[in-house]
């Protein structure tokens, strides 16, 4: 029996919202002092060199990371970076502080080993994840950082919105993710239009002087040729990666009585239908862009399938709600394991092995 399962029935018992913000308050403490963190490290961290990848012209040291959203202010990085995880995505990081949505808007659907958020990105704004940044330092793990707008913004305000976060925090970022899929803030306007993404992607690209990687986050739900005129997109702008998928918006085949709350679904139901995105813009991409594949990881397994299906590095959030802080210890440790089996040297020779040729 882990210690997580001992302490998951009582964290499963408060609110999941505050059973997250006493996760991180624990996760703040102990990477407060040389010797937590180390202790945190040597209980939790695997290294072997097939997991090594290197992306976007940083060396990671594996291909698990945790998603946006788990850290949105860059208040424990330097914690996930001693559970093993191989990168932490902060953010979504808007300009100014935001509170979201009321709550209560985090559930928990047991049943499905799922989640429903309606935050809202609520967050304290750049300049404070900015001043933490330079206070503790960035982890010693690649940071991608995810960037995204106010919730009252108009179309022209956004593009403005996108364009500062980028100027104040790429300076911190291996990768920055501009995030317009999250389905559960304000759309005033449509965030996906080939319009606003090309006016978006042009003025970061005038920005973008240091030639950081930029990445496109999108969602599970749209119409395929929907998600291939972004990626025609991003080609066109020389995008540096897509990250499929966000959360969803279908709630088929729940079996909990928290399915009725509006939302993004994430977790182990959105486990397929993102690993079917990854397998579609794979095959359309051919090899062209690398595609981190996000939803419902949860194993080696579940990470392994996205691997093959054509994703470079996977993220998961709901996972680690789950399976607790040995999760990317496990993960890693059973991705060598069939990594071997199946007679591959590395993870990148894993990548799309699903694939026809
Ligand atoms: C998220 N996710 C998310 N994504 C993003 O790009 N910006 C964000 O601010 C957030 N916030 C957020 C909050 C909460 C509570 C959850 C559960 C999720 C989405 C997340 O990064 C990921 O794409 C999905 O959760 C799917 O992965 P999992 O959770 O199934 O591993």
């Amino acid at each position: 029996m882990t210690l997580y399962s001992r302490v998951r029935p009582f964290a499963f018992t408060l609110p999941a919202e505050t059973a997250h913000d006493l996760g991180k308050r624990t996760l703040r403490v102990a990477q407060s002092t040389w010797a937590t963190r180390t202790a945190l490290s040597a209980a939790y961290q695997f290294e072997h060199p097939a997991l090594e990848c290197d992306l976007f012209g940083t060396q990671f040291p594996n291909p698990v990371g945790i998603a946006a959203g788990f850290d949105k202010n860059a208040e424990v990085t330097h914690a996930l970076a001693a559970l093993g995880f191989g990168f932490v995505e902060i953010g979504t990081v808007t300009p100014y502080s935001q509170s979201g949505n009321d709550r209560p808007r985090l559930f928990r659907l047991l049943e499905d080993e799922a989640m429903i958020n309606r935050m809202g990105f609520n967050g304290q704004g750049m300049e404070r994840v900015k001043s933490r940044l330079e206070a503790d330092g960035t982890p010693q793990i690649p940071l991608g950082v995810n960037i995204g707008k106010m919730n009252s913004s108009n179309e022209r305000e956004a593009i403005e919105d996108y364009r500062r976060v980028f100027d104040r925090l790429s300076p911190f970022a291996d990768y920055v993710v501009v995030n317009v899929s999250c389905p559960n803030t304000p759309d005033e306007f449509d965030e996906g239009s080939p319009e606003h993404l090309r006016s978006i992607f042009e003025t970061l690209e005038t920005e973008n002087e240091r030639g950081v990687p930029i990445l496109v986050k999108i969602g599970p739900d749209s119409p395929e040729e929907s998600m291939f005129d972004l990626v025609d997109i991003a080609r066109e702008f020389d995008l540096d990666g897509i990250v499929a998928t966000n959360t969803s918006t279908s709630r088929t085949g729940l079996e909990s009585p928290r399915r009725e709350e509006w939302g993004g679904l994430s977790g182990k139901p959105l486990q397929d239908r993102s690993t079917e995105v990854v397998r579609s813009l794979a095959e359309y991409m051919d090899g062209e862009l690398p595609i981190v594949g996000i939803g419902g990881v949860d194993s080696a397994r579940s990470a392994y399938e996205k691997i093959r299906a054509g994703a470079s590095l996977v993220e998961l959030y709901t996972g680690f709600v789950y399976r607790g802080p040995s999760t990317a210890k496990r993960i890693n440790r059973g991705l060598v394991a069939l990594l071997e089996r199946d007679g591959f040297t590395s993870v990148e020779e894993a990548v799309g092995a699903d694939l026809d040729d």
